[in-house]
């Protein structure tokens, strides 16, 4: 496939930024979209310019590092995966793509595709946490029963990665899908009862310090998210949060 691409250069944070027109050739349906780019910074590399930054690692769909908006969707055009796991054969001879960041007021650009998500570390130390006695004397796991529902709606929120595609998709880059899943994984076990009322409390605290935007329920989130996570973990958090608020 030969394409065009559009893409995002921005030289720093400060730097005002434009899209670039670039062109590839010889591109396998076999590549993912991720070796796309690859090919296209070794070729320009071997001009002696200066290569796109995109964030990566895993490479897998674990790490939530791989962050672009193409086409104008977080991740692009396929559901349920990550940037790392879409493929070309997405893709047509001839297609142009425009390839961005994740845009949001609290994901600043630090460099081309690279936005820092940073503020999604502070909001899970403000409360992404549960607090275990590690004195030696602790009660064994399998002591405290569990349903099968509630362990597997846990683990469901507990898929989340972290991405941001939910804040990148949403006309109001609200968190929301993002923090209620870490709400809810521990609000559905016992273990996370013990801190819920100021967890809930001061991740949200957190979350609008931040400067994310408020969830008028588009549900875009939810359609964009690569680990499915659900809606009805903004409504368990919504319900969380009154509590909180009751009890003071
Ligand atoms: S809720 Fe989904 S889209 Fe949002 S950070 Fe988690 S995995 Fe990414
Ligand atoms: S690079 Fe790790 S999820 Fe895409």
């Amino acid at each position: 496939m030969n394409l065009t691409l559009h893409i995002w250069r921005q030289k720093g944070p400060q730097d005002k930024g434009k899209m670039v027109q670039y062109n590839v050739k010889d591109i396998s349906e076999h590549m993912s979209f991720l070796e796309m780019m690859d090919v296209l910074n070794e070729g320009l590399v071997a001009k002696g310019e200066e290569p796109v930054a995109f964030d990566h690692d895993c490479r897998e769909g674990i790490c939530g590092m791989c962050s672009l908006q193409i086409n104008g969707e977080p991740h692009g055009p396929d559901r349920g995966i990550t940037t790392c796991q879409l493929h070309m054969r997405m893709f047509k001879d001839g297609d142009s793509i425009y390839i961005e960041p994740f845009r949001s007021k609290a994901f600043p650009v630090i460099k081309d595709l690279i936005v820092d998500r940073t503020a999604f570390e502070r909001i899970q130390q403000a409360g992404g946490y549960i607090s275990v006695n590690t004195s030696g004397n602790t009660t064994d796991a399998n002591s405290i029963l569990i349903s099968k529902e509630a362990a597997d709606k846990a683990m469901d929120a507990a898929t989340c990665i972290g991405c941001g595609a939910c804040v990148a998709s949403c006309k109001n880059a609200s968190a929301m899908l993002f923090v209620s899943a870490k709400v809810s994984q521990f609000a559905l076990l016992p273990q996370g009862k013990v801190e819920a009322t100021q967890r809930v409390m001061n991740m949200v605290k957190q979350m609008d310090e931040e400067g994310f935007g408020n969830c008028t329920n588009t549900g875009a989130c939810e359609v964009e998210c690569p680990k499915g996570i659900s809606l009805e973990n903004i409504a368990r958090m919504n319900r969380e949060y009154l509590k909180a608020s009751i009890k003071g």
